[in-house]
């Protein structure tokens, strides 16, 4: 038996205005994704915008629905946005901010885990990391330099 120690690392910022300029950009533009989130059932509201390499921003927020299951995270319908508009442009970076529209958020809130393994799937067929930044309504920002840095013993095409 051996023991197998997994690291990662992010980078937290203490404020949107500590990001570079075009990623601020970027998260707010994922603010304004999140305005047009559906959640009439949870009341939790996500924003999500990419950057594709040619230069455009897709969007995404989460649409809930009262079959609660068919429902969407807003970083999955923003992935699988650029998938279906843009198939061949890589994507560079995602902004995703997220909280209660009950009780402020303060704290970064990350991808879900199926977010992550939606993501991780572009990033394995582009053969490029795309970079994460998520923050809640405000405060600190963390950065990953790439979706595989969230999910370690990653399932991708490899295995099968
Ligand atoms: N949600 C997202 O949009 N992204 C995540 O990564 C986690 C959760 C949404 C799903 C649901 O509409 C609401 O947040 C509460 O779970």
């Amino acid at each position: 038996m051996k023991e197998v120690k997994i690291e990662s690392t992010l980078y937290v910022y203490d404020s949107l205005n500590e990001i570079p300029q075009d990623v601020q950009h970027l998260m707010e533009q994922a603010s304004i994704a999140r305005d047009k989130a559906y959640a009439p059932y949870s009341k939790f509201s996500v924003g999500a915008a990419l950057l594709l390499e040619n230069g455009e921003i897709i969007y995404g927020s989460n649409q809930e629905n009262a079959s609660y299951p068919s429902g969407l995270c807003a970083e999955r319908t923003a992935i699988y946005y650029a998938g279906a508009k843009c198939p061949n442009q890589k994507i560079v970076r995602m902004a995703i901010i997220a909280g209660s529209r009950i009780n402020p958020t303060t704290s970064p809130i990350p991808p879900c885990g199926a977010c992550r393994q939606a993501i991780v799937e572009y990033e394995v067929k582009q053969k490029e990391a795309i970079e994460i930044y998520f923050m809640g309504e405000t405060g600190k920002v963390v950065k990953s330099s790439s979706l595989a840095n969230l999910l370690p013993l990653v399932f991708d095409k490899s295995v099968l």
